[in-house]
């Protein structure tokens, strides 16, 4: 899309509600403009977030069980169409699309229609925070910012009617600790998938982790740096491009392989040093920081410095010490 046509001004609009924790007070979509503006913009953004735990799942031997596939809260629709164009469309049999605005779910509808064409999609028109009934795979994205306590408690117990729930949210303090209770909520339930390497309590939630929260980068395609439409995104809202943090969560009805002893997961950016590099790792243990020794493992030195993002590991440590260290998954 030629950003020339972009309502700055609808857009610096919309971002003032999200930030500002009002968004959920009413429905804000005012235009097919609206969204079409934020799907080109923010919605591109949040679907190199989805595209970040996509891959993740893939590299954990995920995939989605037959049936329905429900966008929660769709707005634009991102989450869906990059849920699509990862999976495919062959184990789909519907689309279902659910927002409170109908301008979304029709721009939503218009946008899956246009691309994944014999697709059944469907929209549902009541207004009510349980929405449509029980999909395969639930996705929601977004919008834990827009509903009150009650209404995301709700909204998790929906969810836990599915086979598979695929969460994902802004990489905040107050996101991540939501994201937390509810997996806690849901665990007997369901079985964790992501970003965990354990299904026992949340790590986070101990004594002395206060300060932590659960969060992770997912990367912009890098031309987006030369790109003189996303650099005036960048200049009109002042936002910076290489930011895009998230907090996710996946849980699964099915059974799960436990991953590796050892596994792990680093939790946020590794702090670098002259010497050594400090990490928080999360495995069945619980959250804790680790020391990764500059003179022990140059290489894996090296590649943090260089923003290395390969976050599912296997330690070995002695004390604070991380001892060995390799990816939990090899690349292919
Ligand atoms: C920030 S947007 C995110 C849209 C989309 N999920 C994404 O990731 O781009 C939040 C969406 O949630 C919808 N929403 C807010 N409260 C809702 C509710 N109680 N029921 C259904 N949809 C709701 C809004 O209309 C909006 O489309």
């Amino acid at each position: 899309m030629n950003f020339d046509a972009i309502n700055w001004d609808s857009l610096e609009r919309l971002r003032a509600n999200f930030l500002g924790g009002v968004a959920g007070a009413k429905d804000y979509w005012q235009s097919e403009t609206d969204l079409v503006d934020y799907d080109a913009t923010f919605a591109q953004r949040i679907g190199w977030k989805w595209d970040y735990v996509l891959a993740e799942l893939k590299q954990r031997g995920w995939s989605p069980t037959a049936g329905k596939l429900l966008d929660w809260g769709c707005g634009s629709g991102v989450a869906g169409r990059a849920f699509l164009d990862h999976f495919g469309v062959s184990t789909i049999n519907e689309l279902g699309l659910w927002d409170r605005s109908l301008l979304a779910m029709k721009f939503a509808s218009m946008r899956a229609r246009e691309r994944f064409a014999g697709l059944n999609i469907t929209t549902h028109d009541h207004d009510a925070v349980k929405g449509p009934s029980a999909p395969a795979t639930i996705l929601i994205s977004h919008v834990l910012n827009e509903l009150t306590p009650e209404q995301t408690e709700a909204l998790a117990d929906f969810a836990a009617e599915a086979t598979s729930v695929l969460w994902v949210e802004p990489g905040t303090y107050e996101a991540s600790l939501t994201l937390i209770a509810i997996r806690e909520r849901l665990r007997e339930r369901m079985n964790i998938i992501a970003p965990c390497t354990h299904g026992d309590r949340c790590g986070i939630l101990e004594p002395g982790n206060e300060r932590h929260w659960c969060h992770h980068f997912a990367s912009p395609p890098p031309d987006i740096f030369t790109n003189a439409d996303w650099s005036r995104f960048a200049n009109e809202l002042e936002i910076d491009l290489r930011d895009l943090p998230l907090s996710f969560l996946v849980m699964d009805k099915r059974p799960n392989t436990p991953p590796a002893e050892g596994a792990t997961r680093v939790i946020g950016h590794p702090r670098l040093y002259k010497a050594h590099a400090l990490m928080l790792g999360c495995d069945r243990c619980g959250v804790r920081e680790r020391r990764l020794m500059k003179r022990h493992h140059p290489e894996v030195f090296k590649s943090l410095k260089k923003g290395w993002n390969d976050n599912l590991q296997t330690w070995r440590c002695k004390d604070d010490e991380i001892m060995e260290i390799k990816p939990l998954f090899q690349s292919p």
